[in-house]
């Protein structure tokens, strides 16, 4: 018997909630094109984040700051065409919700429209409140981001451990409850002590995301290109490496490289008679 792309149960905000409820895990990565997404999706990953992190991995950038609204929804419509079963959620870009509520929407409904994604995700607490209503008021679900926020960097200077200071920690937790409150369907912490994490997911009723956050939140995300070794010089100590995709890619280019030198490839049985 064949399975059908209908026959696939697509994962929803809703079943995220209830994976909560019942105490399952979330699995969440990033991904940015066609090919990769649709190896996760068939390996049955719940989420896809299409990151701005895309402007570190893919593009090279040092921040995420660069990445533009139109390079976003083309890694985003990349991804949605690969895929069965995951939840897609997009970034909105730095710079495309932070000056008022209007232009927030607009880039919201433009990643909706033209990449096919089914939510969004934003950086930040109390400061994009309205955004995050009018965005949400309009149809459009959006999951919250608290924590490290890398679109702040050059506010915070550095990309170390975030709130480990009382008034930060209070401050993160009453950002999560706003959120919760004005209707996100989750949030992702990054790189906080696991100890306010396991709080923010007890007191909070929908999933918590966590990125260097500790076991104790609803389920983790990680760059698919860290956690599969590819940047091979980021080793921040919340990363597992599930593989080494940096070393594997040099054995087989060096090999090609050797058998084209050497004449070897191709052979008769690679070549038409
Ligand atoms: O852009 C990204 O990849 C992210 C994750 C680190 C959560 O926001």
């Amino acid at each position: 018997m064949s399975i059908h792309k209908s026959d696939i149960k697509k994962i929803t905000t809703h079943q995220l909630q209830e994976m909560k409820n019942r105490g399952e895990k979330i699995s969440m990565l990033t991904a940015y094109d066609y090919s990769m997404a649709g190896i996760i999706d068939k390996a049955g990953i719940d989420v896809i984040l299409v990151g701005d992190s895309a402007s570190n991995v893919m593009a090279g950038h040092e921040t995420t700051l660069p990445i533009t609204l139109d390079q976003m929804i083309y890694h985003a419509s990349s991804v949605v065409r690969a895929i069965d079963r995951s939840l897609v959620v997009v970034d909105i870009p730095f710079g495309n919700y932070q000056s008022n509520s209007s232009e927030a929407l607009r880039s919201a409904i433009r990643i909706m429209k033209e990449s096919g994604a089914h939510c969004v995700k934003m950086e930040g607490g109390s400061e994009i409140q309205e955004s995050v209503k009018r965005i949400i008021s309009a149809g459009v679900p959006v999951m919250g981001h608290l924590g490290l926020t890398p679109q702040s960097i050059f506010k915070f200077g550095t990309y170390t451990v975030r709130a480990k200071e009382e008034a930060e920690a209070e401050k993160l937790l009453e950002d999560a409850k706003l959120l919760e409150e004005l209707g996100c369907f989750a949030i992702v912490l990054e790189k906080i002590p696991s100890s306010l994490a396991k709080r923010v997911a007890e007191e909070i009723k929908i999933p918590i995301i966590g990125i260097g956050a500790g076991p104790h939140v609803d389920g983790q995300v990680l760059v698919m290109h860290d956690m599969l070794g590819i940047t091979h010089e980021f080793r921040p100590r919340f990363l597992r490496r599930y593989t080494d995709i940096h070393n594997i890619m040099t054995d087989a280019v060096s090999r090609y490289i050797e058998d084209v030198k050497s004449n070897d490839f191709p052979n008769e049985s690679e070549s038409y008679q």
